[in-house]
C-alpha cells in the first residue's frame, strides 16, 4: 500500500479525488450522528473537523462553524470513530492510544498533530467516473455511519485493519492484528456511496445509504440501485494507532489487548465510523467536479496550513477523563 501511494504520487494529475489530513479536534462522549441529542454518548469517540461539533447537530453545519482541523479550508465536515484503548493484560486497566498522522501524504503530513486521513473519491484510488456516472456532492444536513459496535463478524466491506512494521502497512485483515505490530495498528473505514437521494437521515443512520462494493481497498463501487441511485463520493477514513509503546506489556501468547472505547468483541469486528457533511456552499461538488483534483495536489482548492488547522478546538462537553490509566471505560461502568 505504502508503495502503490508512492507510486500514484508520481502520476500526473488526473481526475481523481481529494485526500487530506485533519488533526485531532477531541476526543469526548459525543455521537451527532449516531446518537443524536446524547450528552454524553455510550462510548468515547475519536473526532476531527469543524468547531460546530455538538451533542446535537442540525442544517447547514458550515454556517456556524468557524474554524477547522482539516486541511482544506471550506470543509467544516466532522469525522470520527470510536477511540483504540490498550487493556492492560495483567491488572484490566485502560489506557488510551494515541492516532498519529498516516504517511505517505505529498508533502507529509505537513504538521497534522494525531487525526486522520480522509478521502473522497469518484470511482476508484487514481480514476474518476464523471463521464459515466456524475458524483453528487452530499447536501447541508447529510450524516451517515458504517459499521455497527455491536457486531460480532464482519458487518461490511471497507471496515479493515492492517499490523504496521515500521512504515510498511500489512496485510489487510478484517480484525484486530493478533501479534505486536512494531509500526502501529491501521484502521480503514471506507463509507457506502450510493444515496436514497432523499433523505439527509434514517433511523438507523445507515439505510438511506447502501454499498455496492464487496471487496477491501479503494475499487469502484458498482452501479447503485433504483432504491438508492445517486452517486455520491466514497467517503473514506484513515487513522494510524500508535499502539508500539504498549508492545512491550502485550506478553507473548497472549490475545490480542487493544479493544475499542465500547470494549465490544475481542476480534474488533465492531469497528464503526461517522460523517457529518460540513462543506462549504458548493465546494466538495466544485472539487468532485474538477480535472484538477488528485489528492494531494488539489489546484485552486484553498488549504491551509496545518499549523493554522490545529488551533481550531472545541470546549469540552463532558467533562471526565478519557486520557492515563483508567479503571473503567469512560460510559461502561457495570
Ligand atoms: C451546542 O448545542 C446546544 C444545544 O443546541 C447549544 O445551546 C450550544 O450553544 C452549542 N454549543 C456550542 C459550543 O456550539
Ligand atoms: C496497571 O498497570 C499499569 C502499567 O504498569 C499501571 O500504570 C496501572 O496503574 C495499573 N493499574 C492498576 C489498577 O493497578
Amino acid at each position: 500500500m505504502k508503495a502503490l501511494s508512492a507510486a500514484l504520487a508520481l502520476i500526473a494529475p488526473v481526475q481523481a479525488g481529494l485526500r487530506f489530513p485533519c488533526s485531532t479536534l477531541t476526543f469526548q462522549r459525543l455521537d451527532p450522528a449516531g446518537q443524536p441529542g446524547s450528552l454524553p454518548s455510550a462510548h468515547v469517540h475519536h473526532i476531527v473537523g469543524g468547531n460546530a461539533f455538538n451533542a446535537t447537530m442540525t442544517g447547514d453545519v458550515s454556517s456556524r462553524a468557524t474554524c477547522t482541523t482539516c486541511q482544506m479550508a471550506d470543509d467544516f465536515s466532522n469525522y470520527w470513530t470510536a477511540t483504540l484503548y490498550f487493556k492492560h493484560p495483567t491488572n484490566g486497566s485502560y489506557h488510551r492510544v494515541a492516532p498519529m498522522p498516516v504517511q505517505p501524504l505529498l508533502g507529509g503530513s505537513d504538521g497534522a498533530k494525531g487525526g486522520l486521513t480522509v478521502y473522497y473519491t469518484q470511482f476508484d484510488l487514481s480514476k474518476d467516473n464523471l463521464n459515466q456516472n456524475p458524483i453528487k456532492a452530499f447536501p447541508p444536513g447529510f450524516r451517515m455511519t458504517v459499521g455497527s459496535p455491536t457486531a460480532t463478524s464482519k458487518d461490511h466491506a471497507g471496515l479493515s485493519y492492517q499490523c504496521m512494521t515500521g512504515g510498511n502497512r500489512g496485510a489487510i485483515t478484517d480484525a484486530m492484528p493478533t501479534k505486536p505490530c512494531t509500526g502501529g495498528i491501521f484502521t480503514t473505514h471506507h463509507f457506502p456511496a450510493c444515496w436514497d437521494g432523499k433523505n439527509l437521515d434514517s433511523p438507523d443512520h445507515q439505510s438511506h445509504m447502501y454499498n455496492t462494493v464487496t471487496s477491501e481497498g479503494f475499487t469502484n463501487a458498482p452501479k447503485c440501485p433504483s432504491t438508492h441511485p445517486v452517486r455520491v463520493p466514497q467517503v473514506t477514513f484513515e487513522t494510524v494507532w500508535d499502539t508500539t509503546k504498549f508492545n512491550s506489556m502485550w506478553t507473548s501468547g497472549a490475545p490480542n489487548p487493544f479493544v475499542w472505547s465500547f470494549e465490544g468483541a475481542a476480534s474488533g469486528y465492531g469497528t464503526h465510523a461517522d460523517y457529518m457533511f460540513g462543506w462549504k456552499g458548493d465546494s466538495l461538488q466544485k472539487a468532485m467536479d474538477k480535472s484538477e483534483c488528485f489528492y494531494d495536489g488539489c489546484g485552486s482548492i484553498t488549504k491551509q496550513k496545518m499549523a493554522v488547522a490545529n488551533q481550531c478546538t472545541v470546549k469540552d462537553f463532558v467533562n471526565e477523563p478519557t486520557e492515563g490509566w483508567l479503571k473503567e471505560l469512560p460510559g461502561m461502568a457495570m
